[in-house]
């Protein structure tokens, strides 16, 4: 298949690009386009054929249910049974924004897209390109991060390029991302919401505007697995680059000495080494392919550009990464969550 690939200027939208893709969704097409989060790759949520599309271009299981993006909240009514009072404080305050909400869906949803649940998941992305493709294909657009399932989630259009050219029909090149890691998932469907996948909008941020929220257990027992070293795990991996990524733990100037070392052990064996640093300690480093991930003290850089590294890494021919551990307040929590399943929990504490 010939992939379209047109460069959007995000500050002077060409709506003619715009409508060439909305027509393309509307045809029952699939079409891969930029959010503030991640870039998605978007069909036709309504249209069950287009839908499969995606899970074929992706090679994603059928088991995996998609998000359905809306480009205004009048949208939402009609694809969901009903909306609890938290749920439409948390729209009112963080939509548009990477925020998805889990509610129970109506008989619009098909199957296909929340994979047999009767629950579906909804955003409203920060990302004018986004909601004006959504807007002129007149349908909601159900879209999972536009990568090959199982690799890092692509944050720029040349990692889409990368993974997905010749699969889809239309790549929408609006730049570079904002946040860096996918929205924040959260069911409403309870009484006490509960964070499903973490995310840019942080359980601080919900439970300051609606009280109490829960973290699903299966999050914090990724925390848990934390203790055991060097575990192999690698049932778990997920947003995984082709090395392996082994995370290393502890205060940061034992860190740095333990990575130093084992960089040279690896070089030794004729392994070659990633190493992922931050602006604060790339310097302590001379072994192997040295990059950092972004500032300590401004950890949205670091979710900026996590997912570039990783892939930057494969580029590069890296065999094993070592990479220094993040804080895990607010958005590292999420940084954390992804690192880990890139890692396999793969994690060696010092
Ligand atoms: O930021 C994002 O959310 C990006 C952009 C493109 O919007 N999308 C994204 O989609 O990350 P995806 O498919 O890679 O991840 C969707 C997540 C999965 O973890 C899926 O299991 C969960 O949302 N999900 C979808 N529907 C669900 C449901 N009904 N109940 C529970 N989890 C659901
Ligand atoms: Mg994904």
């Amino acid at each position: 298949m010939e992939t379209i690939i047109r460069t959007i200027d995000y500050d002077n939208m060409d709506l003619e690009i715009i409508k060439q893709a909305a027509k393309i969704i509307k045809d029952g097409g699939i079409v891969a386009f930029p959010t503030e989060t991640v870039y998605g790759l978007g069909a036709n949520a309504l249209n069950e054929k287009s839908v499969e599309k995606i899970y074929n271009a992706k090679g994603r299981p059928s088991d995996n249910p998609l998000i359905v993006h809306i480009s205004s909240n009048k949208e939402l009514y009609s694809l969901v049974e009903s909306v609890k009072l938290k749920a439409q404080m948390l729209m009112d305050l963080f939509w548009p924004g990477p925020l998805t909400l889990i509610f129970p869906k109506s008989n619009l949803i098909p199957d296909t897209i929340t994979a047999g649940l009767s629950t579906v998941a909804i955003r409203m992305p920060d990302n004018k390109i986004a909601r004006e493709l959504i807007k002129y294909s007149g349908v909601p657009i159900a879209a999972p991060s536009a990568n090959i399932s199982g690799r890092p989630s692509p944050t720029n259009a040349s990692h889409v390029i990368k993974d997905l050219n010749g699969k889809v029909d239309m790549i929408l090149d609006g730049g570079e991302v904002k946040v860096g890691l996918e929205s924040t998932v959260l069911d409403v469907t309870g009484d006490i919401p509960t964070i499903l996948r973490p995310g840019g909008i942080t359980r601080e941020m919900l439970e300051e505007a609606i009280g109490e929220v829960l973290i699903d257990p299966a999050i914090i027992s990724d925390k848990e697995l934390l203790s055991t070293p060097m575990s192999p795990g690698m049932k778990y991996k997920h947003y995984a680059p082709k090395a392996q990524v082994i995370i290393v733990e502890g205060e940061i100037n034992k860190v740095i000495k333990k990575i130093k070392s084992l960089a040279e052990e690896k070089q030794k064996q004729n392994i070659r080494v990633g190493i992922m640093a931050t602006e604060q300690t790339k310097n302590n480093y001379k072994t192997g392919f040295i990059l950092s991930v972004g500032d300590r003290n401004k950890p949205e850089t670091i979710a900026a550009k996590l997912f570039d590294c990783l892939r930057a890494f494969d580029e590069e021919g890296v065999e094993i990464i070592l990479s220094e551990s993040f804080s895990y307040e607010k958005i590292g929590f999420a940084i954390m969550n992804r690192l880990k399943k890139a890692a396999g929990h793969n994690i060696l504490k010092v």
